[in-house]
């Protein structure tokens, strides 16, 4: 840490604010693999409930199966295919996440490697936030959603960091659904028994033409209320 706190606030609030849903990407620029890889690692480092890291990330350099992803957003479709590269980001379906599913097994046990009796606590406590009278993962539909907001924070993570380095991003969700997922699956890369699709985010770099200045967001006090 090299530079004071004061540096790295203005910092990312500078970049920060200079974000924008990118709809014009220069084509003469292509993102380097490891300013994806940096992007891609912000996803990976999101948190999520239980640690259950319910998501996947597909990064797509692929052209023809980029600019075919994008047809599937026909309104962004012309505007986005200047993207050089998409990010197609998975939810983990909700049979993978019930307590006593196979992948909360391979989660605590060969990503976290708990001891077995540490494994049958945890699948306790979270046999019972499941099936508690309140809860709001308790069916197939609630725990389907609680996995797809989930993905956001990632999304939300990528979109922050590709700020930070000067990459541009869109992220998109006007897509037809079952087309993109049908084709994705068609082309082996999605298994829908697995994983939908919750949101896309274009990368590239900005047309240096239509970089916003500024923002319109909510007042302050209509955002943010503090009470002492
Ligand atoms: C989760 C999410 C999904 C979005 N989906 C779309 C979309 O499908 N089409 C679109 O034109 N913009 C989409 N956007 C861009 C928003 O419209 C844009 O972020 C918002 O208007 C604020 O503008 P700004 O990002 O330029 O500050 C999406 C943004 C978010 C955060």
């Amino acid at each position: 840490m090299t530079t004071n706190i004061n540096e790295r606030k203005e910092m990312f609030l500078e970049s920060y604010e200079s974000r924008f849903a990118c709809k014009k990407f220069d084509t003469t620029r292509e993102v380097a693999r490891e300013d994806m890889e940096f992007i891609l690692d912000s996803a990976k480092l999101t948190p999520s409930s239980f640690g259950l890291e319910p998501w996947k990330f597909i990064a797509v350099n692929n052209k023809d199966l980029k600019n075919r992803i994008f047809d599937t957003a026909p309104r962004l479709a012309e505007a986005m295919k200047t993207a050089d590269k998409v990010i197609i980001v998975l939810a983990k379906n909700s049979s993978e996440l019930r307590y006593s599913s196979g992948y909360v097994n391979y989660m605590l046990k060969d990503v976290k490697e708990f001891s077995d009796s540490q494994i049958k606590a945890i699948k306790e406590g979270y046999r019972k936030f499941q099936e508690r009278e309140s809860s709001s993962v308790y069916d197939t539909m609630s725990i389907y959603h609680w996995s797809w907001r989930q993905s956001y924070l990632p999304l939300s993570a990528m979109i922050i960091a590709a700020s930070q380095i000067g990459i541009a991003t869109c992220p998109i969700e006007e897509y037809g659904e079952k087309q993109l997922e049908r084709m994705l699956e068609d082309e082996g890369i999605l298994n829908r028994n697995e994983y939908s699709v919750s949101a896309l985010l274009a990368v590239g770099y900005a047309d240096p033409a239509i970089i916003k200045e500024g923002k319109e967001r909510k007042f302050r006090p209509d955002v943010v209320e503090w009470i002492d």
